[in-house]
């Protein structure tokens, strides 16, 4: 019997996120999944233990062997932890899902402060950099090639007003994945990045709280203009991110790397 292969999502412990979402599909998919994220006890927008707890056992009675372990992306230990863990207790890691982002920081670019650009780059571009690294490095040394799949956004491609530092972390994002995309194509391993525009995930909330206010329109005013000027008329969900990534991960994505795909309904062509 074939052994089944291994997905490793970050920022993959808040109940309603793209990460559930992407590992619920790959667990469907028969995938071993990895559900890991950063302990944010005490702070507003990331995710608790008991979160990451509670995403973990949905998965698992969905039928996914689940293994969960907390990891902070910005620290290049924590990320090494994260994988020698994952291999101790799989043996093997093949996909990797880089989710985890901070899209929280919502300011005039003249109010952002140095610590807020930091943070957003550090988790969202940096903490990119350093899961490669550490998941292409198990990849490379078991020899069977791999996936990695990075969640950057709409604002990979465009401006946002008061998103300095994340559409500069997204761009930068896209950089990198179109990079490793061929230093590790000998290799075997597939970099690709998806570019979702709006999800009303935990994140995507906190957004349209914003954004509705900005534009001075109740929330659900602002989703309607938001669905309107979608040439698919809608707003986007989790599963299509996640439909994506299972495409990306399958064998029939093996000639597709360095590409960053718009799933958002015709909003984002470029
Ligand atoms: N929701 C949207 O509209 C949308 C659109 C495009 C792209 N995205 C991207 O999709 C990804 C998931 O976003 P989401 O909407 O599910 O929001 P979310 O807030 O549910 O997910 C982000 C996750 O990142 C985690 N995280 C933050 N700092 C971390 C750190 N230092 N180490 C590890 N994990 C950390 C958070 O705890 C959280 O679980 C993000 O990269 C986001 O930028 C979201």
């Amino acid at each position: 019997m074939t052994e089944k292969k291994v997905a490793v999502c970050t920022g993959s412990g808040r109940p309603g996120g793209l990460g559930e979402a992407i590992l619920r599909r790959l667990g469907e998919e028969g995938y071993r999944l990895v559900v890991t994220d950063v302990d944010g006890s005490g702070t507003n927008h990331l995710a608790k233990p008991d979160e990451m707890e509670a995403v973990t056992e949905r998965l698992r009675s969905g039928g996914a062997e689940v293994f969960s372990h907390a990891c902070d992306v910005r620290s290049a230990e924590s990320v090494k932890h994260l994988f020698n863990a994952a291999m101790e207790y799989f043996g093997r890691v093949d996909v990797l899902i880089n989710n985890a982002g901070i899209g929280f920081v919502m300011k005039d670019t003249r109010e952002v402060s140095p610590d807020e650009w930091n943070l957003v780059i550090d988790v969202t571009l940096s903490g990119v950099f350093h899961c490669t690294q550490a998941a292409a490095a198990h990849m490379e040394a078991a020899g069977r090639g791999g996936r990695i799949i990075n969640i950057a956004s709409q604002a990979a491609k465009s401006g946002f007003p008061h998103m300095a530092p994340y559409c500069a972390a997204k761009h930068g994002v896209i950089g990198l994945t179109r990079t490793a995309a061929i230093d590790y194509g000998a290799a075997g391993i597939t970099v690709n990045a998806v570019c979702p525009n709006h999800v009303t995930t935990g994140l995507g909330s906190a957004q349209n709280a914003y954004f509705s206010a900005f534009k001075g329109l109740t929330e659900s005013a602002y989703l309607e203009e938001m669905a309107a000027r979608i040439p698919l008329q809608r707003i986007g969900q989790a599963a299509d991110t996640a439909a994506m990534c299972a495409f990306l991960a399958s064998d029939d994505a093996s000639f597709i790397t360095g590409e960053a795909i718009n799933v958002s309904g015709g909003e984002e062509v470029h």
